[in-house]
Order: C-alpha cells, then sequence, then structure tokens
C-alpha cells in the first residue's frame, strides 16, 4: 500500500502516522521531520530549508522532491509507504505520480485529515515533541505522564521553532493557498479519503484504520 497522509498543520498527520505504522508495519516518511533533522545536522539542505520553515513558507519543490524521490527508491520503500506532508503541491504530486509510474506503482490512496483553522492554532501553540524520535504530546489534551519527559524513549520534550503564533498563521496561508488544491487534485483522481480531524485522537485513528484496512481488502482482491 501506498498512501499519502495530507491535511493543515496540526491536523494530526503525525498523531494518527504514528498509530498506522503500528497497525500495518508501513516504512513512514515525513519530510517535515527530514527536513528538520537536516537543520540540526547542519546540512547543504538543512542550511537552504530553514529560513523557508522559519517562516512558515514550503521549501521550494526544487529542494524536496529529489530527497523524497531518492528516499522512496530505498529498499525500505520497496513493500509501500506511508508519506506525511509530501506532496504539498501540484509540481510535487505530479512529480510523485510520474515516478511511481516510471516503476509501475500507483498510489493507493490519500487520506485528508481536515480542522479548522482556530482549531489548529490551539493544538500548535501546545504541542510538544520529544527530541529524539519526534513522538507527539499536547499540554492539555494528550499530556506525558512526568512534564517535560517523553513517555515512549524518556528523552526531553520540546516546542518546535515554528509553532509560534506569528509562524502558526502564516503556515495556514501557506497551506491554504498551496496545499489544499491537492483536495480537488486527488478527489478528480478518485483516490481522496476524508477524515474529520476534530474528534479525538483514538475516534480518527479507528476510522483511518478501518478504512486502511478496507483498502487492503480491496488490494488483495
Ligand atoms: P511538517 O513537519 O510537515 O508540518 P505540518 O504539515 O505543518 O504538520 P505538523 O507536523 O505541524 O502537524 P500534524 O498534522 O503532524 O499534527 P500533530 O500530529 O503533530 O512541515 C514543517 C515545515 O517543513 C513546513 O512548514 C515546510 O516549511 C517544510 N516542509 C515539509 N514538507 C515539505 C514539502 N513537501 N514541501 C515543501 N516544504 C515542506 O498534532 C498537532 C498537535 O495536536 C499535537 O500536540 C497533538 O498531540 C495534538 N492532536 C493531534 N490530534 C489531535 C486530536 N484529534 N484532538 C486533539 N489534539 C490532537
Amino acid at each position: 500500500m501506498n498512501l499519502i497522509l495530507v491535511g493543515p498543520p496540526g491536523a494530526g498527520k503525525g498523531t494518527q502516522a504514528e498509530r498506522i505504522q503500528q497497525d500495518f508495519g508501513l516504512p513512514y516518511f515525513a519530510t517535515g521531520n527530514i527536513l528538520r533533522a537536516a537543520v540540526a545536522d547542519g546540512t547543504d539542505l538543512g542550511k537552504q530549508a530553514k529560513a523557508f520553515m522559519d517562516d512558515g513558507k514550503l521549501v521550494p519543490d526544487e529542494l524536496i522532491i529529489g530527497v523524497l524521490l531518492e528516499a522512496l527508491q530505498s529498499a525500505d520503500a520497496a513493500d509501500g509507504f506511508l508519506l506525511d506532508g509530501f506532496p504539498r503541491t501540484i509540481a510535487q504530486a505530479d512529480a510523485l505520480g510520474e515516478a511511481l509510474g516510471k516503476v509501475g506503482r500507483k498510489i493507493t490512496a490519500v487520506l485528508l485529515i481536515d480542522v479548522p483553522d482556530e482549531e489548529v492554532v490551539r493544538r500548535l501553540s501546545g504541542r510538544r515533541e520529544c527530541a529524539k524520535n519526534h513522538h507527539t504530546y499536547h499540554v492539555d489534551f494528550d499530556p506525558p505522564k512526568h512534564e517535560g519527559v517523553c513517555d515512549q524513549d524518556g528523552s526531553k520534550l520540546i516546542q518546535r521553532d515554528d509553532d509560534k503564533p506569528e509562524v502558526i498563521k502564516k503556515r495556514l496561508v501557506t497551506y491554504h493557498e498551496q496545499t489544499e488544491p491537492l483536495v480537488d487534485y486527488y478527489e478528480g483522481r478518485d483516490l481522496l479519503r476524508r477524515f474529520d480531524g476534530s474528534r479525538t485522537p483514538t475516534e480518527v485513528h479507528d476510522h483511518v484504520r478501518a478504512t486502511i484496512a478496507t483498502l487492503r481488502l480491496e488490494d488483495a482482491i
């Protein structure tokens, strides 16, 4: 199965991706995580991407497309993948479709997790992420057992640089202008599945898991 998660910032894509990986064992590629690791490591990619990320903008297509397509060519992704944060523009979607077509593969489904803008602001301003493995928490909705410490690996919880209120607003504008057109793009190709991201994480997960299980059955027939 080749699955894509799409949705506004803070919709819960990363939260659901963690659960989907546990359910279905799909290799997970999140361009936001890849870029943040590049920034932390001080690579050329990270140096070029940082200013865009800090300003709530997308990094240029020519920087990210090659990185993601290379990751998908790895042995890890040979039997399927779960993408989070890619594609984010029509040009990225075209490049992905073309690259998969060349090797006789196609997208199984695009999972849209949608939430209103005001909920995005509430969620991102309270989000905390573990420094080591990106496990996600929220100070009010999903707090860790011990403040500031990841339940799963004991590492420190941090706030992302782009979760500041002024950057959150810019990320929302970027989403509506550049990424939301993908909803029509994939709906027109009959690949889109919609999920109400304003439900609880468990309710969203139950719905997503049932949908993926059905897709897997259909795929096997
Ligand atoms: P990226 O890291 O992909 O950020 P994003 O898409 O803005 O998504 P987030 O990670 O902020 O949110 P999420 O939907 O995963 O929500 P989460 O599960 O954490 O990208 C960052 C930047 O990198 C971009 O701005 C761009 O600059 C660059 N970039 C990345 N990919 C790119 C690309 N392809 N092209 C160009 N540039 C690219 O949940 C959020 C919070 O809500 C958490 O605290 C969580 O605990 C809580 N929560 C989750 N679900 C629920 C729920 N159901 N109810 C209540 N609380 C919930």
